[in-house]
């Protein structure tokens, strides 16, 4: 039976071992992790993250052959393949502070290996990481005296959140990077075979490392690009009469431009998109080449123009001045469908107005705990209301920051009932029925389309 380790039990390690145990019963799977907490929670109905469909992969595959431990020494030691998944947050101190990966969980990993090993391995690069950083982990690896020989392969994971188990299940592609030498190639088949089980040959790639690491980097490069484009554009919507919604439409028919990632919206967040272009942006600096550096570091500006415009048309639609105002937050995850806050616009969005003096109310239905953690200088300001309905009532204003389904089904009339008046609505999503919302009496403001106001 292959034994597969997977050190990391976050949103990537999590799910994705999941997903191998449930196709492969025959393999052996073991995610290991120094947090005692995710590591308990894992095997229990109450999982450390909110993801569709993910109780039931890891409700087939636990204890038959999916296993969770604290012991990372001993899931290491006895594995044939050793998925590496931790976290490779941005630097905040130090050379490339702001941009750079922070490898330091990455090379502990590296070292505890070298540490426990007493035969080969093959290491799989999982976390998002600059590229050539196998050759990092190499020499660690193979320094000083060592009999046992580890081949690290690149497998970057592309799956998004909110739709994992789908992404998991029936990937666009699977990519595989790995050396041009006959080991590299040996362990390059064996992941590939893993694959295989349940997805179709020709939808896994195989590349050298180096293009395996920097195809990650660049893949979130680019989606976070189009949302940058399209945003871009809003703001010129807004200033033009053009409809967002109509333009989205009429680019994305164009087979060569494509329909999908071209949601105008307050702005990108997750733990990924900001981290990787930085962290491009960093590589292109540390090769010499400032322009491509200038180019993708002004997706992020992008991002962040795109979050204050819209605290901005909130602050100057009301009067310019929202102190004291009841404001209510629908929304706080960075997208619908997770519990996840990390780089959430919703933060940026909440301070700001919290610096107006807002009286804000936050709600969502999954990211309750997180939000509060997030903005732990304001918690005592901050109200937080798992009702939407109620977060409303007396307020002045609702800003929907993140697409959950739910908010379209609200009984808007109730809520306008409940409100101050006049009662503005800010759809930082561009999901509700606007004219409807109008026509009940609220004052209706979007992103990249024409404001509808009963006030002259
Ligand atoms: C992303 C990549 O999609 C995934 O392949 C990679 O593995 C990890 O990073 P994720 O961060 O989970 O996944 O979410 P994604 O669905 O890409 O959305 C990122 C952000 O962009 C969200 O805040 C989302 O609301 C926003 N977005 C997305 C838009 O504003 N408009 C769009 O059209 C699409
Ligand atoms: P991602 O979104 O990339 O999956 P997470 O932060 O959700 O990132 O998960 C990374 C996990 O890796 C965390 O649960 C953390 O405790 C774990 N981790 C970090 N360093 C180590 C280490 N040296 N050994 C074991 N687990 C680690």
């Amino acid at each position: 039976m292959t034994k597969i380790c997977c050190i990391g039990a976050g949103y990537v390690g999590g799910p994705t071992m999941a997903m191998i145990a449930k196709q492969c019963p025959d393999v052996q799977v073991t995610v290991v992790d120094i947090n005692e907490k995710r590591i308990a929670a894992w095997q229990t109905d109450d999982l450390p993250i909110y993801e569709p469909g993910l109780d039931e992969v890891v409700k087939e595959a636990l204890g038959r052959n999916l296993f969770f431990s604290t012991d990372v020494d001993q899931g290491i030691r006895d594995a044939e393949i050793v998925f590496v998944s931790v976290n490779t947050p941005t630097k905040t101190f130090g050379a490339g502070a702001g941009c750079a990966s922070d490898l330091q969980y990455w090379e502990l990993c590296a070292r505890r290996i070298k540490e426990v090993s007493t035969s080969d391995k093959i290491i799989v690069e999982k976390s998002t990481l600059p590229v050539r950083t196998a050759e990092a982990m190499e020499r660690v690896l193979h320094s000083g005296q060592t009999d046992v020989h580890f081949e690290v392969l690149s497998n970057p994971e592309f799956l998004a959140e909110g739709t994992a188990i789908a992404d998991l299940e029936n990937p666009d592609r699977v990519l595989i990077g790995g050396h041009e030498t006959p080991s590299g190639q040996k362990a390059l088949q064996t992941l590939v075979d893993i694959y295989a089980t349940w997805i179709p040959r020709e939808r896994i790639l195989t590349a050298n490392v180096w293009s395996a690491e920097l195809s990650k980097l660049t893949a979130n490069a680019f989606l976070a690009q189009r949302v940058s484009s399209i945003n871009a554009i809003s703001a010129l919507c807004e200033a033009t009469e053009a409809d967002i919604g109509e333009v989205a439409h009429a680019i994305g028919t164009d087979s060569r431009i494509g329909p999908k990632f071209l949601k105008a919206s307050i702005g990108f967040g997750g733990s990924c998109f900001k981290k990787d272009i930085l962290n491009l942006v960093y590589l292109c600096e540390s090769y010499g080449l400032q322009a491509p550096a200038d180019y993708w570091r002004q997706v992020v500006a992008m991002n962040e123009y795109q979050e204050s415009r819209f605290v901005k048309t909130m602050l100057h639609s009301m009067f310019n001045t929202i102190a004291g105002k009841r404001i209510a937050i629908f929304g706080f995850a960075f997208k619908a469908d997770t519990g996840d806050t990390r780089e959430s616009p919703a933060i940026k969005v909440c301070r700001e107005l919290a610096a107006e003096h807002a009286t804000l109310v936050v709600s969502d239905p999954q990211a309750m705990e997180h939000a509060k953690l997030e903005m732990p200088e304001l918690a005592d300001e901050i109200e937080f209301e798992v009702d939407p309905c109620k977060a409303a009532e007396g307020a002045h204003a609702v800003a929907v920051l993140t697409d959950w389904k739910q908010y379209k089904e609200l009984d808007y009339q109730r809520i306008f009932d409940s409100m101050q008046k006049p009662a503005f609505l800010f759809d930082g999503r561009n999901m509700l029925d606007h004219q409807a919302l109008f026509d009940i009496g609220f004052e209706v403001y979007s992103i990249g389309k024409g404001k509808k106001t009963h006030l002259k």
